[in-house]
Parts: structure tokens; sequence; C-alpha cells
């Protein structure tokens, strides 16, 4: 694809401007899906096309709302989509993160299917397809498509830009058939998807759950063994790329040592020197499964008190969707059962949960990844996650147990973790227990294996994987059409 312009399409953008009483701030998002892409676009460049939602962003774009960033070493250009109010509301508050999220997790909370949401939500596919046409160079672009918000983008480019190759990355589960199927634009949605040339998914079951979702509601061949659909007289392939993050550069130039980072971090926030800690980094989802992890501590703590006073969790959750009623509600919860497991185990002095429901730096999460003996985590249904693989990268001392969810892509890839079900409070408590009493040579053992794996398995193989199948692609095509 050497030559090739790349695009990339996502609602999410890497850089947010915001104003502060002490000028324009540049935020980076909680996001997993922007920490890995924008490892890629670094590297290769491109344009970046995404929704402008800072309230600075629009005083720092030139007169094509184009944007050079990242800031501190411009490599790449972010082109920014201005929405209304209503748009954002109906695209991504509702059709997107009332109807697709709890469709693709299935964690137990209904999706809303409203009429005026899915109508917002294609008039902003087509409005971002129009700015992927408009900064396409030639007919035949690289055009990758991020995630649940732009379903229906592929086919709207593709019937302007034939000859360009789509590569579509759904970051999220794909459900089953069954539960895919209540969705009332079903049809629409596998259709817009099929204008890709490349459908990726992280594991195996995502893939084929969407196999069977055209099998069932379209009129398609399917081709299992070659993971290929023919539909509408194009053919899209669909195959698992797990994502995966930029392994570290160099393993201890921005980090102090591990031991001085635990007992700062353990001063910080007042607890004993070798008090026992536990880490929690999520975005306040219900999808994260916070709630089960909060139960599972409160068990163990039963189960074993001599580790009350001796062990605490730090949970950070980065505010997310709070306009959202479901998001508001999961957060009081969360506020509430940190409070009732504090009242029943805390002392003056301790806490058993310090909930820290604030927006950190990637330098921040580093420390408390790196102090931490154990991170928690628990997800009911998650694409990948890449919390477990970030606190992976981050302890280069080859110490501390990671608790993973069986519900996670990663736990398709980090069997060293301990897997658990995270609906099984019990199992929780009892990995938990095992985690903080696990032997260093165990830890050591575990740990470097997942560092190998994760180290092989970076985020620049996830999109060389994908770019190398695009290629032979296009390869095939051109010589077809000689
Ligand atoms: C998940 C999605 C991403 C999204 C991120 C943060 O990881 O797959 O597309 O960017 O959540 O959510 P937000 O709604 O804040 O972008």
């Amino acid at each position: 694809l050497a030559g090739d312009q790349v695009l990339v399409v996502s609602n999410r953008e890497p850089y947010i401007h915001i104003d502060t009483p002490a000028g324009i701030e540049v935020r980076r998002p909680a996001s997993g899906l922007v920490t890995a892409v924008e490892a890629v676009m670094r590297a290769c460049s491109g344009t970046w096309i995404a929704h402008g939602g800072g309230s600075a962003d629009r005083q720092t774009v030139d007169r094509h709302d184009h944007v050079r960033v990242p800031p501190d070493n411009p490599s790449y250009t972010l082109r920014r989509v201005w929405l209304s109010k209503e748009e954002e509301r109906g695209y991504y508050y509702g059709f997107a993160n009332e109807g697709i999220w709890p469709l693709c997790h299935i964690a137990h909370v209904r999706p809303v299917f409203r009429t005026s949401d899915w109508d917002r939500y294609v008039e902003v596919n087509q409005r971002f397809a129009e700015a992927v046409i408009s900064e396409a160079r030639s007919d035949d672009p690289v055009v990758l498509v991020q995630d649940y918000h732009f379903a229906l983008l592929p086919r709207m480019v593709r019937e302007v830009l034939p000859r360009a190759t789509i590569i579509t990355f759904w970051h999220i589960p794909w459900p089953n058939s069954e539960s895919f199927g209540i969705c009332p634009w079903r049809e629409q949605i596998l259709d817009g998807l099929l204008g890709s040339t490349i459908l990726g998914f992280h594991t195996p079951f995502h893939r084929k759950n969407f196999l069977d979702s055209v099998d069932r509601y379209l009129e398609a061949r399917i081709e299992t063994e070659a993971s290929t659909i023919s539909y509408g007289g194009a053919l899209t392939q669909v195959e698992n790329y797990p994502i995966s993050i930029a392994w570290p550069e160099s393993d201890d130039s921005d980090n102090l040592p591990v031991a001085e980072v635990r007992a700062r971090v353990r001063n910080a926030l007042a607890l004993a020197p070798n008090c026992l800690l536990g880490i929690g980094v999520d975005r306040l989802d219900y999808t994260k499964g916070i709630i089960e992890r909060f139960q599972a501590i409160e068990r163990m703590l039963e189960l074993s008190p001599g580790m009350v006073g001796k062990f605490t969790f730090v949970q950070i959750a980065a505010p997310s969707r709070s306009s959202l009623e479901e998001y508001q509600a999961f957060e009081v919860r969360v506020r509430a059962l940190a409070q009732r497991i504090n009242l029943r185990f805390g002392r003056p002095g301790y806490l058993p949960i310090v909930l820290k429901a604030a927006y950190h730096d990637q330098q921040q999460l580093q420390q408390f990844y790196r102090a931490a003996d154990v991170c928690m985590v628990t997800s009911l249904h998650d694409g990948m996650n890449l919390v477990a693989k970030e606190f992976i990268a981050a302890r280069n001392d080859e110490s501390g147990v990671l608790i993973l969810s069986q519900f996670t892509g990663a736990s398709r890839e980090l069997h060293e973790a301990l897997l658990i079900n995270p609906y099984h409070v019990e199992e929780g408590a009892n990995a938990l227990l095992r985690a903080l009493t696990m032997p260093a040579i165990e830890q050591r053992e575990r740990m470097r294996s997942m560092r190998s794996l994760v180290r092989n398995f970076n985020v620049y193989r996830w999109a060389g994987h994908m770019l190398r199948d695009a290629a032979r692609l296009r390869q095939r095509e051109r010589v077809m059409s000689k």
C-alpha cells in the first residue's frame, strides 16, 4: 500500500481542544480505539476524520477544518466534522449508545431503538461519508472505518468510490444472530457493513456471529472456509484481528523503578507502606462489571478477615456518556456500593475501596499500574479490553497479577491471567485472594509469558495484518481488471 492515501474515520477524535480559564488545553480521550489507532496513524501519517466535540475545537482548525497532530510533534492531519446538538443526541447518544452498544454487549441493559435516532444516524453517516469523499485525492484511497458509529458509511463510500479499499473494524462484540435480530434496522446495518472490502472483529466468535447474522437476515453467499461474503455482486472478507497496544519503546527511561512508584503511590493515598493494592481502570460504563468487581472484593474481605486493613482497591472510573440516564443511574449504584462496603469494612485511616470517578491521563495511570499488586478487569462483555494489555506492558518488573473476565477478547490471548466469570462473585473473591497471596515466582512466570505475547502481538501487527490483507486484495483486483 506504499504511496496510497490512508483515511481513518472514527467518531471520537484523538485530540480534543478545550477552553479552560488558563487557555486552550489539549486532552486525549479515554478510548481504547483512539489509543490503538493513534499509534498506527503516527507511523503512517494520512488523514483522520472525526467529530470535533471539544469547546475549542473550532478555534484550532484551518479553513479546511484541518489541524495537524499530535500537537507536540505533528505527523498526520485531523479533519474535524461538526455536528449539531440534535445530530449528536440522535446519532451518538441515541442510536449508537442506547441502541447498538447494549445490543452488541448483551450486558442486560435493554437497547432503545427510536426512529428519530435512526434517522440522525443515517444522516450523520452520510455527512462523514461526504467528508471521506472530499478528502480522497484519488478514486482508490484506503479507508479505515472504525466502530459501531459508522455501520452505514462503508456502503455510502463504496457507491461513490467503487475502487476504494474500505477496511472496517468493529471494536465491540458482535452478538449472536438471535440477539442481533431485535434491531429494527438489522438489514440496513448488515448491508452498510458489507460495503467494506474487509470487515474485522477481535475474536473468531464475533466473526462467526456476524456470518450467522448475515446468513439469517440477508440473501448472501457465505463461504465459511474462506470467510468471505458475496453480496450484491461484491465480496467482503471477514476476519479476526485482535487489537493491541504499542509496546513501550524503552522499558525504563520514563519510568521510576517499581519499588519507588509503589512507595510514592501508597504515600499519596495515605496507605501503609506494605498495604496490598488492587487497581481497576475503566470508563464508568455498565458493561465493565464494576459492581460485580466490588462485590467480589466485599466477599473476599468477608472470607479472609485478615485482609481487612491490609488491602485497598483503587477504582479509576473516567466519566462517560454521562448525559444518558442509564449511565447516571450506574454511577449512583457504583458510588452507593463503594460506600456501603467502606462503611462495613473501613475504619479510621483505612478504606477498602477508593473510588476516583475522574479522568486520569496516561502518565497517572502508569503510576497506578506499576504500584499495584493486582489489576482487575471484570467486564461483563468487552470486544478486547486494552487495560489488561496496558497493565502487562507497564510491569517491566515482571510482578503483579491480572484478573481477567472470560468475556473479554483479551482472555482469548492472555491465558496466564486468572480468568473468571465476573457474574460469579465467589469465583471473583477466590481469584482475588489467590492473586494477593500468589508466590513471586508464579507471578513472574505468568507475567513473563503474557509480556512476551503482548510485545509480539502489538498494535502494529494488528494494523499490519489488516493492511497486508488489503494489499493482497488490491493486487488481485488490479490483476483481474487488466
Ligand atoms: C469503546 C468504543 C469506542 C469509544 C470508546 C469511548 O471503546 O469501542 O468507539 O471511543 O468506547 O467511548 P466514547 O463514547 O467516550 O467515545
